[in-house]
């Protein structure tokens, strides 16, 4: 154990390497002084607990929470006589049996799940509506005391409820133990088919849930396999619904619509078949009496090549509702996505717009599903992208149950690789204020259940943690999971209060921590919506392979309708009532005029509602195509910045976790130029208009591969063009034949960050060493595909173009730069450009 020499009371006294597993719940010690001390219970007294109970699991957190952060050992009793001293955890039902004295009312009337935390002096009652609620109470006890907010410890009385009844995560993990859109290594729950044996990550999973209050998960891939209907998968889900029940976190299953005939032998799949029916029934039941507290089914269906009920022209009512009977009888929920579209639409018309989808096909089938479904609608319309408008639909369901879905996996929004802190995102679409019936009713009030007046509603999101000790693949993506649970309980939250509990629990209370993460955290999305895709024109990535890197061309031509309608002298999707796809009609009266009108549609959206000419004035008085180029640089320059900011935090941050993030800032800063580049010499190349301040397409430090005098290296023309300075980059003749690319430095003698931007693909672990006059300067390996999270490419293009950057190099006029590639696999060590960037510059 280092310790700092430094006043901060708070400072975690661990700065022992950490792999980041403990995520928010490390209980590190805080210096524990004659207050703190004061707060310590001398007892943890449950009542009426079984060991598989979230009560006795509260126990066990209390108890090693104190020993961890205090240095206290407490013991655990049971029973209604509670010594002096003790934190008492309880069910609120169970206290009054043993405790006849009347609590508060607003105690007896918690909802579902809520708990209350009172405290006095050492004393502590921590009463839950259910067990589950006294688990979420003891959470918040532990993160008092993990914070060192002693004054609130000793002297606090709260009664906490849920925003909404639904606080539930998906996972998209598939059988065999991969997962569709996860950056952190295979599954936790499933390989080769079958559920793991070993559950341990599974139940450390379910405690940071529970932790943020998340009460439910599903499990499995929406696009769902049948052969988790097995018997023997069924007795696994089991084994997996027993260790995540201590954390009070249900577990639910994805369907897939066809199983009745691609697994049970049936000859349909006809919602209306009595055989298939009973097929399903007879599934419910199988699975509730292996597991009583099942939460329930998600099903994709009629989605994106997904079998549904259209197969046999029946509405997606009736389709959902098959599997809600089935439910009813055992009390679970059927959430069913609202994600149904056609992806074989022609942009030949005008007026197609995938993003009329949801409300053409849900909006006529508004009060036709059974009590128990809940319709599960993406944010947007479109499908996670950096910005979109809220998704109508939230909007045109009143007799029917919603919930919405959000990513913290960043599948659009730089696969965990790029650091983008969501709830910033989130509160743009829950803040939101539909204007139904000219009244205020913001997404939040509408899928709490509160504003349509339903029972049922709130939150789903795809998470897809992985084996990866870091859970996300990246220590500080984490804070989108804590904060995901955070507003899911409470929409009415702050992001950066939310995001500052979280790195006091993370790493530190040490004031330069907490305001360096909020810098980073808080210009994160905005920086990345800069390099990505400005004015709602969405992420300008390669919708058709990996949704890594840039390739704006992929959005258009395709019959998946993430179009933008990009042209040589205009781009937008035309979403008006009067003259486009009227998507904007789909809004109530309110909102509807707002976005329908050029003038009054706010710029971050102009785009996605209206078509306009590159030279478009916008309400910023800068040009469509100069804010594009202007929002590039900017953002790039943003990324850089980052990297130096996180530095300051070395002495204060384990080295490990300190290493480990850094090297993603380092990566995310090239990655940013990357991104910048693209895009700006793909507009720039489409409207031939230039940019005022001259940077697109002018890169006076850069050398060009392709110009150097090469040996072993040929010219290779890269696709997309804009993925490469200039075009080309260079490549090894063979693939087991050394490459040399060398040139003489024509800038005046100074001190440079020398830079290389090259390719790291999927197929091989190439090696580059770059001299200046024969002395090396530096080395590295392609082996990004193993220590990066993000699908990785097998091309050279803008998922694989990397950077590398040595600082501050001393150079001569006339020195003599020279990079060797060793070529490894199938990637032929390729090369794009050397920069030397005098101090300042970025590119
Ligand atoms: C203990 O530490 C807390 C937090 O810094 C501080 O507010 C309090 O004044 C300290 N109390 C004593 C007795 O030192
Ligand atoms: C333990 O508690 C759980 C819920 O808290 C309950 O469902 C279960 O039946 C109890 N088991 C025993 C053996 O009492
Ligand atoms: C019962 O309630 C009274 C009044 O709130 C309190 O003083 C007493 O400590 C309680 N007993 C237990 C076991 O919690
Ligand atoms: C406890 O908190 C209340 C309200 O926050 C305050 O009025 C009271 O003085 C506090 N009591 C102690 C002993 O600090
Ligand atoms: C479903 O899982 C089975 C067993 O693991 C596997 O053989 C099959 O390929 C999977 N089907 C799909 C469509 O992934
Ligand atoms: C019910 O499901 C179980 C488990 O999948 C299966 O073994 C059984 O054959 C099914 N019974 C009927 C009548 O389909
Ligand atoms: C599908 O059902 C609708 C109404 O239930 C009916 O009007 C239509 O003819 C049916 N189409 C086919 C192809 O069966
Ligand atoms: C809502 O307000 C708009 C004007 O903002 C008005 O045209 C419309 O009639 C109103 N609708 C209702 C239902 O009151
Ligand atoms: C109206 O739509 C047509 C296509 O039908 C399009 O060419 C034209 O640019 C649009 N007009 C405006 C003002 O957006
Ligand atoms: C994003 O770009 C805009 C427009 O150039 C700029 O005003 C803003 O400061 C940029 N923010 C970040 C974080 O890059
Ligand atoms: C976690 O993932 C990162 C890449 O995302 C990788 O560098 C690291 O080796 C992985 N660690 C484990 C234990 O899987
Ligand atoms: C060399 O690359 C080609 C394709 O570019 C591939 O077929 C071949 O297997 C590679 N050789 C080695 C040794 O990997």
């Amino acid at each position: 154990m280092r310790l700092h020499a430094l006043t901060w009371p708070f400072l975690a006294l661990t700065v022992a390497a950490e792999d980041g597993s403990k995520a928010w719940l490390r209980y590190a010690p805080v210096r524990c002084n004659r207050s703190c001390q004061k707060t310590l219970p001398s007892h943890i007294t449950i009542l009426n607990a079984n060991k598989t109970s979230p009560i006795f699991t509260a126990a066990e957190e209390l108890q090693d929470g104190l020993h961890g952060i205090a240095g206290k050992h407490v013991a655990i009793t049971r029973g209604c006589n509670a010594p002096p001293s003790s934190i008492l955890v309880a069910t609120v039902s169970d206290y009054l049996v043993c405790n006849g004295t009347t609590v508060p009312d607003d105690v007896l009337s918690l909802d579902e799940d809520g708990f209350y935390l009172h405290t006095h002096g050492a004393s502590a009652t921590i009463l839950g509506q259910n067990a589950r609620g006294a688990l979420y109470g003891a959470f918040e006890y532990l993160s008092l005391l993990a914070q060192g907010d002693f004054a609130t410890l000793s002297n606090t009385s709260q009664t906490s409820n849920p925003h909404a009844p639904i606080r539930w995560v998906n996972q998209w993990d598939n059988m065999d133990g991969s997962i569709e859109r996860g950056y952190a290594g295979p599954s936790i729950f499933f390989a080769s088919g079958k559920i793991v044996d070993d559950l341990s990550r599974a139940r450390e999973y379910a405690r940071l849930l529970a932790s943020v209050r998340i009460n439910a998960i599903i499990v499995n891939n929406v696009n769902a396999n049948a052969t988790l209907l097995s018997a023997e998968n069924m007795d696994g889900l089991a084994r997996l619904a027993d260790v995540m029940r201590s954390y009070g976190v249900a577990i639910g299953i994805s369907l897939n619509f066809a199983s009745p005939q691609t697994f049970g032998g049936l000859d349909t799949y006809d919602p209306l078949d009595e055989s298939v029916i009973a097929w399903w029934e007879n599934v419910t039941d199988e699975l509730y009496a292996r597991i009583p507290d099942l939460a329930g089914y998600l099903v994709k269906a009629s989605s994106e090549g997904q079998p549904g009920p259209d197969a046999y022209n029946r509405t997606l009512a009736e389709g959902a509702n098959l599997f809600a009977r089935a439910l009813q009888p055992h009390g679970g929920v059927l959430m069913f996505r609202a994600f149904v579209y056609d992806h074989h639409i022609s942009e030949e018309h005008w007026k197609n717009d995938r993003a009329n989808a949801a409300v053409d096909f849900f909006k006529p089938l508004d009060g036709k599903f059974e009590e128990n479904v809940i319709v599960q609608i993406k944010y947007g319309p479109i499908d996670f992208q950096v910005r979109e408008p809220v998704s109508p639909l939230f909007a045109n369901l009143r007799k029917t149950n919603v919930a919405i879905e959000l990513q913290v996996t960043q599948e659009y929004l730089g696969q965990q690789d790029h650091l983008v802190y969501l709830p910033p995102l989130w509160k743009t679409i829950t803040d939101f204020d539909l204007r139904v019936d000219n009244a205020s009713s913001p997404v939040r009030d509408i899928i709490s259940g509160e504003h349509f007046s339903r029972p049922l509603g709130g939150w789903a999101a795809v998470v897809n943690v992985g084996t990866n000790t870091t859970w996300l693949g990246s220590h500080l993506a984490l804070s989108n999971l804590y904060a995901y649970g955070r507003l899911a309980w409470d929409p009415t939250l702050d992001p950066e209060t939310i995001l500052d509990t979280w790195t006091r629990l993370t790493f530190s209370a040490h004031p330069r921590v907490l305001e360096t993460v909020n810098t980073l955290s808080m210009t994160s999305w905005p920086a990345y919506e800069n390099y990505t895709g400005n004015l709602g024109i969405q992420t300008l990535t390669d919708i058709l392979y990996t949704h890594y890197g840039p390739n704006p061309a992929s959005q258009d031509g395709n019959g998946w309708g993430q179009w933008m309608r990009a042209d040589g002298d205009t781009i937008g999707m035309d979403r008006t009532v009067w003259n486009g796809t009227g998507f904007s009609g789909q809004y109530p009266a309110q909102v509807a005029s707002v976005y329908e009108d050029l003038d009054t549609t706010p710029d971050d959206l102009l785009l996605w509602f209206h078509h306009v000419p590159y030279t478009y004035v916008l309400k910023s008085e800068k040009s469509v195509i100069q804010h594009f180029y202007d929002a590039h640089y900017a953002g790039a320059q943003a990324a850089d910045a980052f990297v130096d900011q996180w530095d300051s935090l070395k002495p204060l941050v384990d080295k490990r976790r300190f290493e480990e993030i850094r090297r993603r800032f380092v990566y995310q800063a090239g990655h940013a130029v990357v991104w910048r580049d693209a895009v700006t010499s793909f507009y720039h190349n489409l409207s031939g208009i230039a940019d005022q301040h001259d940077r697109v397409g002018h890169h006076p430090w850069r050398i060009e591969a392709e110009d150097m005098t090469l040996d072993g290296y040929v010219r290779y023309t890269v696709s997309p063009f804009e993925t490469a300075s200039r075009a080309f980059a260079v490549v090894t003749e063979t693939n087991s034949t050394t490459g040399s690319a060398s040139a003489t430095v024509p800038f005046a003698d100074g001190v440079y960050d020398l830079v290389v931007n090259y390719y790291d693909l999927y197929g091989g672990h190439s090696q580059w060493k770059v001299y200046l006059n024969e002395k090396l300067v530096g080395s590295w390996k392609g082996d990004m595909e193993d220590t990066l999270g993000h699908n990785p490419s097998i091309y050279i293009d803008g998922h694989s173009a990397t950077r590398i950057r040595f600082r501050k190099v001393k150079v001569r006029t006339g020195d003599k730069v020279r990079i060797v590639g060793v070529p490894d696999g199938t990637e032929p060590a390729p090369l794009d450009y050397v920069a030397f960037l005098p101090r300042g510059i970025v590119d």
